[in-house]
Parts: C-alpha cells; sequence; structure tokens
C-alpha cells in the first residue's frame, strides 16, 4: 500500500502536515481542487471542467491507497487543506519504472514552503520505492513553478510546442523536466526491477 505516514513540519504559516491523503478527506480534496482551477490557469483542466462527485473522489482516493505505485499527498497549514501532490506510475514494463505527478497549492498559502515540502517529500517516498525517473510538464509561463522545480534538482529535457490552447485563443507551450533517483546509474540493478514488481 502506497501510503505516506504524517510528517510535521513548521513554516512561515504555522505547523505544515504532510500525508498520504485518506477517504474522509474527499469534500476538502474537492473544494480545494475547484478552487485552485479557479485560481489559477497554469493547471490542465479549465475552470468547471474537474466533475468528479463526493463518491467519486473517496472512492479515488480510496484506490491511491490501494495503489503500490501512486501516492496521493495532503499538506495541511494548522489543520486546514492548503496543498495537494499526486505521483502516477507508468502502467506498461517499459515505463513502469518512472511516473509523472502534479503538484498545486492554494494561493493563500502560496511562498510559504509547502510545495517544496510536498517535493521532497515525494522523493523519499520515491527513492525508497524503486522509482527512477519523475517527469513532470509545466507551463512555459509557470516561472514559480519552474523555479521551484529547478531549485529541487529538476533538469530540463525538451518543449511541447502549442500544446495548450487557453481559453484566450492563446498557445502555450509546455516544459518537460525531470528528476532521476540519485541512487541508480543507466545501468540499474536487478533489485530496482524488482522493487517496482
Ligand atoms: C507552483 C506552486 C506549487 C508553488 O508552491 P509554493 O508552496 O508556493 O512553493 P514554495 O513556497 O515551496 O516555494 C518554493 C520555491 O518556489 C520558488 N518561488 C517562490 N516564490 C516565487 C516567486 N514569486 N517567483 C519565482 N519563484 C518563486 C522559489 O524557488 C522558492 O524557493 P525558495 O523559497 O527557497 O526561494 C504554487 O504556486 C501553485 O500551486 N501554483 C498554482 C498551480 C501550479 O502552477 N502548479 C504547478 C503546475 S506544473
Amino acid at each position: 500500500m502506497a501510503y505516506v505516514g504524517k510528517k510535521i513540519f513548521a513554516c512561515s504559516m504555522g505547523t505544515l502536515a504532510i500525508q498520504s491523503a485518506e477517504p474522509r478527506d474527499a469534500e476538502e480534496f474537492l473544494f480545494l481542487v475547484q478552487k485552485i482551477d479557479a485560481e489559477t490557469d497554469f493547471l490542465v483542466r479549465a475552470p468547471g471542467e474537474f466533475r468528479m462527485n463526493l463518491n467519486e473522489e473517496a472512492q479515488f482516493i480510496e484506490d491511491k491507497l490501494r495503489s503500490k505505485k501512486d501516492i496521493l499527498l495532503t499538506a495541511r497549514v494548522n489543520g486546514v487543506l492548503a496543498g495537494t501532490l499526486g505521483f502516477v506510475a507508468g502502467t506498461l514494463s517499459r515505463y513502469n519504472h518512472k511516473g509523472e505527478f502534479g503538484l498545486s497549492v492554494l494561493k493563500d498559502f502560496w511562498g510559504a514552503g509547502i510545495g517544496k515540502r510536498l517535493i521532497e517529500t515525494m522523493f523519499e517516498w520515491a527513492d525508497a520505492n524503486g522509482v527512477i525517473k519523475i517527469c513532470l510538464e509545466v507551463d512555459t509561463c509557470n516561472s514559480r513553478a519552474i523555479s521551484l522545480y529547478r531549485t529541487m534538482g529538476f533538469v530540463e529535457e525538451g518543449y511541447l510546442r502549442m500544446d495548450r490552447l487557453m481559453e484566450t485563443h492563446e498557445f502555450r507551450d509546455t516544459l518537460l523536466m525531470a528528476r532521476f533517483n540519485p541512487f541508480y546509474s543507466r545501468s540499474i540493478s536487478n533489485y530496482a526491477l524488482q522493487a517496482r514488481k
């Protein structure tokens, strides 16, 4: 079970608690996702395109808890759900060593180090669970996120041109970035392969 137990950090806004999402978080989760989608145009969905209901959200969280290869983290500041990170592993055997993540924090909580702590928590779990490559896609206009990813050791892999067509009829490019598990070289040990089975 891909469960990440609670970790407590001090941050500029109070006590930050990071752990795997649980089905009882579903209602707050729906609110968080809808609010963040409306606050920023840097995520994949346009406002209103997130259409899960409460039961579906609770089931989604439950499925993540049961999955061995995916994680869904919550970040709470003084008990309030402020951000989330979801990591999804490749399912085909040739892509099993890697996965992609998405990250979002409510605007009121930006700049308090929540994004950074969520990524650190993902790294710790990923490195202990045989994930060799962590990928992400980011809008090239999202300088705040790109700066965070560079700080955390992600390197640039390439661009997807005219990747997003915005509601304003503007095209946006996407930057692909990746972080490689520091404990593996290009010639991968059997241990790494076994760990992902
Ligand atoms: C991008 C996002 C996740 C960052 O979360 P956050 O909790 O504010 O990030 P942190 O407080 O951990 O910031 C850490 C780093 O971000 C960068 N950063 C913070 N504020 C910044 C700013 N105003 N301009 C540029 N970079 C900035 C810095 O590298 C900072 O590191 P430092 O504090 O050591 O200098 C958040 O702004 C967000 O959710 N945005 C909307 C959704 C989104 O864009 N998600 C990413 C999609 S790929």
